[in-house]
């Protein structure tokens, strides 16, 4: 979502804005714009609707060698993506960039409304109007003048602001949204997302909510809005630029998906031990002693994340004894007066860690004095920062809007939750032990499917494409892991895509089942295996087009599509079956000509609620 870059230094501007913002595009937006300031101070504003591409061309007729400015990429909530809606906006001397909501901008609105002209429908404009109502053209200092119109606002904000009165200084400032500053040899470069700083320098530090900081090409002096001193801590970035880049794949998605055995080997890096049978988490913190009374778990995400910890439940339900486990959207939970148990543990499940709702219901779950533990992937993101412990997931970056890598490693690292409390609950090594080894066999086996079935399941996608709808199906684990595999598709495909437990079925979804619908049967072998089996049959019984994907050699049901995979995982085959859910969305989308790593009106990282 929404995109902040800024740079004061000695080099040019409008490059590092540019490259910036192309760094950020992944995130989803709409419209672009940058401005920047030549040493007499005169301001070059460009905006656009559309891509960076669109910015860029335009950039091209207005070439500048000014060496400081800021720039945003909009995703539109106030007002439609346009022109004018994009960032900076400019009001008399000030010019802004804000991602966040103003949640009473309307109020200030209404007492600024006399004085300034509001040529857009942002609430961010807004916000540019109020500083510089503060600013007085000048007669205050800028960071005064931010400090005071933040006083007033109510909502999110990362923000960076300049005025063509001090044009060597950037004001930037966030509550609820992150920034981060890159310090440079003679250069300070700002950005929303530390990908944007790389290879320009390593050295970063991270805005806490609630701190204002006034940067220059030399220094960073940051303050709290009550004006406290605060010592910068300056931070290693962790990410290096090949994490970033496609390494020579059409897509991220493809990458990402491809690079699932590496990924989840990073996952599981130290946390498994094999000689003893035991799975060692260090992160949460959590004493055996505190492990052995939790009775009750809560897993807080939203879109993937949710479905991770749906998955995840499902196994721990199994080994971890008097145990319950929940599992919660995070925009409905934040507002639901849900009652949690003492001796309850809260997951709090997040990719970029910045999620606003999963962000929320942490902050809600630690009012309550409930345990908070991060299965989060962003290193230094907000929520992994305001969690009580946690474990990373260490994926890399995901940059593809739609997220396949972490979700195979956000359900492993619950699952390895879950069985440590189980190992402090004293459950027989016997029972443990499948799992603990199966887990480690993952990566392999990834690596093998992956092999297997990429080049059949493009032949398949190629022949599924023109569908309007599809329905997903799976029971026991393969349920969650089949609305996981229908958000992918949903997602890039655009193809209208539902998930149903199999045995729901005869409750509704079977009298959807004609030729514009085909049907994704997810046929884990396990104990259910047969009952999923008469299910496909009763859909093949009315006509329907099933592709039905399985680790079972000998299916034979006459389906129109069938995806075998081989693999000597018992337990954990639904998570096999979905890295062919997530190559089929990603060669229906490619086939499609779509958009394939930014979805349309979808961000990576949603920072508003
Ligand atoms: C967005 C992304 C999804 C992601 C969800 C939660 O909707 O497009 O891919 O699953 O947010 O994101 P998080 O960063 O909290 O895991």
């Amino acid at each position: 979502m929404c995109g902040i870059v800024g740079y004061v230094g000695d080099k040019n501007a409008q490059d590092f804005l540019v490259s910036g913002l192309k760094r950020l595009e992944y995130r989803g937006y709409d419209s672009a714009g940058v401005v920047t300031f030549d040493d007499d101070n005169r301001a070059t504003l460009i905006k656009t609707k559309g891509k960076i591409a669109d910015l860029e061309a335009k950039l091209m007729g207005n070439k500048r060698e000014d060496k400081v400015g800021i720039g945003h990429t909009r995703w539109a909530t106030h007002g439609e993506p346009s022109e004018v809606n994009a960032h900076p906006h400019q009001v008399g001397d000030i010019y802004l960039v804000h991602n966040g909501i103003i949640e009473n901008y309307k109020e200030l609105k209404a007492t600024l409304e006399g004085k300034y002209e509001f040529k857009s429908e942002t609430d961010s404009e807004v916000l540019a109007a109020l500083v510089d109502s503060f600013y007085e053209g000048g007669r205050y200092p800028l960071t005064n003048a931010v400090v005071q119109a933040l006083k007033l606002v109510q909502g999110t904000y990362g923000i960076a602001v300049m005025s063509d009165k001090n044009p060597g200084e950037i004001v930037v400032a966030r509550a609820g949204s992150p920034l981060v500053i890159g310090v440079g040899h003679g250069e300070t470069l700002i950005a929303s997302d530390a990908s944007a700083l790389l290879g320009h320098t390593k050295q970063a530090i991270y805005l806490n909510d609630g701190e204002v900081a006034t940067v220059t090409d030399k220094s960073v002096e940051i303050k709290t809005l009550n004006a406290e001193p605060v010592s910068a801590k300056v931070e290693e970035i962790e990410t290096n630029l090949a994490a970033i880049q496609k390494d020579g794949y059409e897509h991220f998605l493809l990458k990402e998906i491809m690079e699932q055995p590496r990924s989840l080997k990073e996952t599981l890096r130290g946390r498994i031990d094999l000689r003893d049978g035991m799975v060692r988490l260090g992160g949460p913190g959590l004493p055996e002693k505190e492990l052995r009374k939790v009775k009750h778990l809560v897993i807080v995400g939203c879109g993937t994340a949710y479905n991770a910890g749906l998955l995840a439940s499902y196994y721990i339900e199994r080994f971890a004894p008097e145990v319950t486990v929940e599992v919660v959207v995070a925009s409905e939970y934040r507002y639901r007066q849900a009652y949690i148990p003492k001796d309850s543990v809260a997951l709090i499940v997040s990719q970029s860690g910045e999620t606003a709702d999963t962000l929320a219901c942490l902050r809600e779950i630690k009012k309550q004095g409930i345990k908070t533990i991060g299965i989060v992937n962003a290193i230094g993101s907000t929520i992994a920062r305001e969690v009580d412990g946690g474990t990373y997931v260490h994926v890399g970056p995901e940059i593809s809007v739609a997220s396949t890598k972490a979700f195979t490693s956000q359900a492993i690292a619950m699952v390895m939750f879950g069985l440590t409390i189980a190992q402090a609950k004293g459950v027989r090594s016997g029972i443990l032990r499948p799992y603990i080894e199966e887990i480690a066999k993952m990566p392999a086996e990834i690596q093998k499917v992956l092999e297997e079935v990429k080049g059949p399941v493009w032949e398949i996608a190629r022949r599924y494409k023109d569908y309007d709808h599809a329905i997903y199906l799976g029971r026991d684990t393969a349920y969650p892991t089949a609305m996981e595999a229908a958000l992918k598709l949903k997602e890039i495909s655009y193809i209208d895509a539902n998930a149903y437990a199999f045995g729901e079925l005869k409750h509704g979804p079977l009298a959807l089942v004609d030729d514009r619908f085909f049907e994704f049967a997810m046929l884990p072998t396990g104990e259910l295996y047969e009952k999923a089996v008469s299910n496909v049959q009763e859909v093949l019984a009315r006509g329907g087009h099933v592709i039905a994907v399985t680790n079972r050699a000998d299916f034979d049901l006459g389906v129109e599509s069938v995806v075998k995979i081989t693999t000597s995982l018992k337990i954990f085959v639904p998570v096999l079956l979905n890295l062919v859910a997530q190559l089929f969305a990603y060669y229906v989308a490619l086939e499609k000509g779509l958009d394939v790593d930014q979805p349309r009106n979808l961000a990576k990282s949603v920072t508003v609620e």
